[in-house]
């Protein structure tokens, strides 16, 4: 049980809600701190009447350090979601300052504490909160998660609506790579005794890569996944309270971490790849990452989607470092050019 508060950026919003809600569920949290610029005290005044064990406590615009003081652990569902025509740059232009701000928040109250990101762009976002933690001399790359879940449980869910004899509550796929569009790499060849045809495989890399779009065009303007994403970010942060508040070993899911978090493990990767941030089944303990495991050896058709992921995550982690680190390079308007699709 964590006697130190499990804090939610962002709890009034379509994730937030639910997210807090589904946390409020946890034997292992006794204190959670709900902090959204808006109706959070609505929010947490409403949890606080379901019978579990934690008190719930909201935290308005002027709160967000008191609502950061000693957190355990912070999730951060802060931002605007991506609405039908928007670009991935409008989505970082405005997602890249809140998550800027809350970082430094964190640095300042909790910087000790495990960070999960939700807030898209999540391949930009994690590295702006590593940056403004460097700058603190706070920084613990085994301590800070984009959280990819969304895309596990995506894949588990779509995989078995092909092949029935498939539980997707038991069946864990590995995703790999980033948060959005091509970065997002299943590797379906890893599932145990899987016979899906090629174009089977095609169909559901495509569908787990752009699952977002289905419900951004369900919902026609009025936000992206935010229920699934809950139940993700829930799981998500049951694995991090689970190894690190109640000491089980040997929990495994897939997250977006700095390669630093296990520079040994994954020096060849770096050296070969460039890249500082990768997704990958990581191996949770009590300081957080533990161990991150290595990539199984792939199709020929996913090392192909990993060829193009590496292209296209360079570019996103380097834009995020950039926003902290040479603001003026990354903030100049951008010559526009066609829409692209925007993660969520
Ligand atoms: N990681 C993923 O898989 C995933 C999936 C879906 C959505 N997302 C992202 O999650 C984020 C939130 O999505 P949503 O649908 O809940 O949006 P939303 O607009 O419904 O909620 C966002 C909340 O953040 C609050 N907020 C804004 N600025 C803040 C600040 N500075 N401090 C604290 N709170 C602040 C808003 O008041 C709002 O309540 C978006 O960036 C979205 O793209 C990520």
């Amino acid at each position: 049980m964590s006697t130190r508060p499990i804090t939610v950026c962002g709890a009034a919003g379509g994730i937030g809600q639910p997210l807090s809600l589904l946390l409020k569920q946890s034997d292992l949290i006794t204190d959670l701190a709900l902090f959204d610029i808006v109706n959070a005290p609505g929010v947490a005044a409403d949890l606080s009447h379901i019978n579990t064990r934690s008190t719930v406590t909201g935290y308005g615009k002027d709160e967000m350090d008191a609502a950061l003081k000693d957190a355990h652990t912070v999730v951060i569902p802060a931002g605007v979601p991506r609405k039908p025509g928007m670009t991935r740059d409008d989505l970082f232009k405005i997602n890249a300052g809140i998550i800027r701000d809350l970082a430094e928040g964190v640095a300042r109250n909790c910087p000790d504490a495990f960070v999960l990101v939700i807030s898209n762009p999540v391949n930009s976002t994690v590295p702006i909160v590593s940056e403004v933690l460097k700058k603190y001399n706070v920084y613990n790359p085994k301590k800070v998660f984009g959280v990819s879940t969304l895309d596990v449980v995506r894949a588990s869910r779509f995989i078995s609506e092909v092949d029935s004899n498939i539980n997707p509550k038991s069946t864990r796929v590995t995703v790999v790579g980033g948060h959005s569009g091509v970065t997002i790499v299943p590797l379906l060849s890893q599932i145990p005794g899987q016979k899906f045809t090629e174009e089977q495989v095609k169909a559901l890399t495509h569908r787990i890569q752009y699952g977002g779009d289905e419900v951004v065009k369900a919902k026609a303007g009025a936000g992206s996944a935010t229920l699934s994403m809950a139940y993700a970010g829930a799981r998500f942060t049951n694995v991090v309270l689970e190894a690190s508040v109640n000491g089980k070993t040997g929990i495994v899911e897939s997250t977006y971490v700095n390669l630093l978090a296990d520079a040994e493990s994954t020096k060849a990767f770096h050296a070969k790849t460039g890249l500082d941030y990768f997704a990958q089944d990581v191996e949770f303990g009590p300081e957080g990452v533990a161990k991150i495991l290595p990539l199984p050896a792939v199709s020929d058709h996913e090392q192909g989607l990993l060829d193009e992921a590496y292209t296209e995550l360079k570019a996103n982690i380097e834009k995020g470092t950039k926003f902290i680190t040479e603001p003026e390079a990354v903030t100049k308007p951008e010559v526009a050019t066609k829409p692209e699709v925007a993660p969520q």
